[in-house]
């Protein structure tokens, strides 16, 4: 059980904590594996006046939360969850104090305006409760599917909280327009992984990458970026077996996401210094060698572990020492005068694992051949590590991926990778279907997945591109878009990028085809870009174009660390098939089980009623 008299059990990475609603403290209690539950926590506003802990019970398929508020006791806070943080459409139990300063609890949803109303169906369950001055303490539970139309299904990958809080007492919630009151989220990986890490080495030790006092600009979105150079002892390789952030005191709102990248340059190359916003023009130009991610941490993320078996390597006498640290600092309230040090802190031994472990890109190749029409609400592009490819690169025993990061531009919302062995598929590898571009979280999967020579990986993102008025073309910048997973796995191989994009010689026929029958611009001897650009965007030549995606064959880059492709033809290469697709996960949901289906159904006893 969570719950004993005084409040929620928590653990923190060893001594477990208790959370004494009774005098608002926080208790440290002897170190007890058997009632070790882990619990994770986030700030949810840029002042943390809301602080959320929660712990998750995949067997019984809950989240348990409990959100610390500093605000005054008779007002009302509200807590939940949208598709993509937006305080409309959302789904949230709200904490409210009545005229007769009665507290209550309640679960409501909002419409497309941000309107309350109460939930036909209550499905925030109250645990504890206590309000003073200040200080409101609230521990609820909530399961990942209630199965009710109003409520959010709680998935894997991201989940966006949303909060909002006004002043009370208040006679009733109903007619609330939470668009007016002040609102916000936070994105967090709410089903986080709970396996425990492994035991370090006695020689492991950390160093920390961090800012030297950078003054954050008064502007919403700062990209940081500082060059370091690792000490002598990186001289030898070494395995980084951790990596977790190192967030200065006070900067806790303000850090969105950070990153540590490689210099891929001469291990004896002395490169320019630089301390300075990531995009300015005077930034050196050799630096964007500065490429290949070491470490990525993004908000609420938790340490990143290596499986007990593999490490990253790092050092050694033909690795540059440089590393650039990219600091994203979002600052919406624009705050003046802050001073921050944060950064990443690696774990890492000399000691070296049995395996080295590598990254591979997964998705579709950087560049414009491949496009999304403007104004498409959900436009989904696909990008193949073929059977072919695999069947080179991929060592007999196959390799074991154990973590991911999924990765799109700005319009990116929904990323997964399907597995492929033979024409059946198999469990999915990963899949964030409220991804955001601003959670870049490289995260342990939750169970290692083995990939053998022949089998097929296939990332699908979905863009929405409702906003844009012109055609967003694959590529580099930030307004391009990209789609990618970078796969974590073991054993380190030479199989680099197994990547995808349409079949060049098809693409061309595509615009001559264009010109020829729907009188559009293009022409044999534009740019693909200027082709792209010149056709008129109707839906009816947007949906073409996803229909020409999906039955075209491939080109195929499926290429080795040093950048050159494996031998093999990687033209005109067919797709994948899947003979078999997974069957849809069930829910267990009664009641929408019944709707969809006959009464006489005889398979009505399946239904896994609680
Ligand atoms: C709620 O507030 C928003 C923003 O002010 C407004 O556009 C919307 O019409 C309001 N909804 C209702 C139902 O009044
Ligand atoms: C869209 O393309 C047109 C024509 O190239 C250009 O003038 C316009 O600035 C573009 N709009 C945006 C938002 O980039
Ligand atoms: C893959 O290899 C091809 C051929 O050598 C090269 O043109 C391409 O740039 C490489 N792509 C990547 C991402 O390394």
């Amino acid at each position: 059980m969570l719950l004993c008299c005084l409040g929620v059990l928590l653990l923190m990475q060893g001594p477990t904590l208790q959370f004494s609603l009774a005098d608002n403290s926080l208790v440290a209690t002897p170190d007890n594996e058997a009632s070790a539950i882990p619990y994770f926590e986030t700030v949810l506003d840029p002042n943390d006046k809301l602080h959320l802990y929660w712990t998750v019970d995949y067997d019984e398929q809950t989240v348990t939360f409990e959100l610390r508020a500093r605000v005054p006791d008779h007002d009302w806070i509200g807590i939940g969850f949208s598709d993509r943080g937006e305080i409309t459409n959302a789904d949230l139990c709200i904490l409210w104090t009545d005229k007769k300063r009665k507290n209550r609890f309640q679960d409501a949803y909002t419409d497309e305006t941000g309107f309350v109303s109460v939930d036909d169906h209550d499905d925030c369950h109250l645990l504890s409760m206590k309000r003073r001055g200040f200080i409101s303490r609230f521990a609820w539970s909530r399961k990942f599917d209630t199965c009710d139309k109003q409520d959010y299904y709680i998935e894997d990958g991201t989940t966006h909280v949303v909060y909002a809080v006004g002043r009370g007492p208040i006679r009733r919630l109903d007619g609330i327009n939470l668009s007016k009151e002040r609102h916000g989220f936070q994105r967090v990986q709410l089903l986080k992984n709970v396996i425990p890490n492994p035991p370090f080495p006695e020689d492991t030790k950390t160093l920390t990458i961090h800012n030297n006092k950078v003054a954050v600009p008064n502007v919403e979105t700062t990209y940081w970026c500082t060059l370091h150079r690792l000490p002598p002892n990186f001289e030898d390789k070494n395995h980084v077996i951790q990596y977790s952030s190192a967030i200065q005191e006070g900067s806790e709102g303000l850090v969105h996401h950070m990153e540590v990248f490689h210099c891929e340059v001469d291990a004896h190359k002395k490169l320019p210094f630089w301390n300075g916003p990531c995009t300015s023009p005077e930034k050196p130009k050799i630096l964007e060698a500065c490429k290949r991610v070491l470490a990525a941490w993004a908000m609420g993320a938790l340490p990143f572990t290596y499986p007990e078996e593999a490490g990253l390597p790092i050092g050694g006498p033909s690795f540059s020492r440089y590393v650039m640290l990219e600091v994203h600092y979002n600052n919406p309230e624009l705050k003046a005068g802050v001073i921050d040090s944060s950064g990443i802190t690696l774990t890492y031994t000399p000691s070296l694992r049995e395996h080295d472990a590598g990254v591979m890109e997964l998705g579709l190749e950087y560049t414009n051949k491949m496009a999304i029409p403007p104004r498409q609400p959900d436009f989904a592009l696909t990008g193949y590590c073929v059977a072919e490819c695999t069947r080179v690169g991929f060592p007999a025993e196959g390799i074991v991926i154990f973590g991911s990061q999924l990765h799109t531009h700005l319009t990116g919302i929904k990323v997964y990778t399907k597995h492929i062995r033979g024409s059946e598929e198999l469990p999915e590898l990963n899949r964030d279907n409220h991804y955001s571009t601003h959670f870049q979280e490289i995260r342990r999967l939750k169970r290692k997945v083995r990939v053998y020579p022949g089998d097929s990986l296939l990332t699908t993102c979905h863009y929405c591109t409702s906003d844009r008025e012109n055609i967003t073309l694959g590529g580099f910048a930030i307004s391009d878009e990209m789609c990618v997973n970078y796969v974590h796995y073991y054993p380190k191989m030479d199989l680099e990028v197994c990547k995808s994009s349409i079949d060049t010689k098809v693409l061309k026929s595509y615009f001559r085809y264009m010109k020829q029958y729907n009188d559009e611009e293009t022409s044999g001897s534009k740019e693909v870009d200027e082709n792209y650009k010149s056709i008129h965007w109707s839906q009816a030549n947007a949906d073409f174009l996803h229909h020409l995606y999906s039955n075209a064959p491939l080109s195929m880059q499926c290429n080795q660390s040093s950048g050159d492709r494996f031998p093999g033809f990687w033209y005109g290469t067919p797709k994948t098939e899947i003979l078999y697709p997974l069957p849809l996960p069930k829910r267990r949901c009664p009641n929408i089980m019944c709707s969809s289906k006959n009464d006489n159904d005889e398979d009505a006893d399946d239904n896994d009623v609680e």
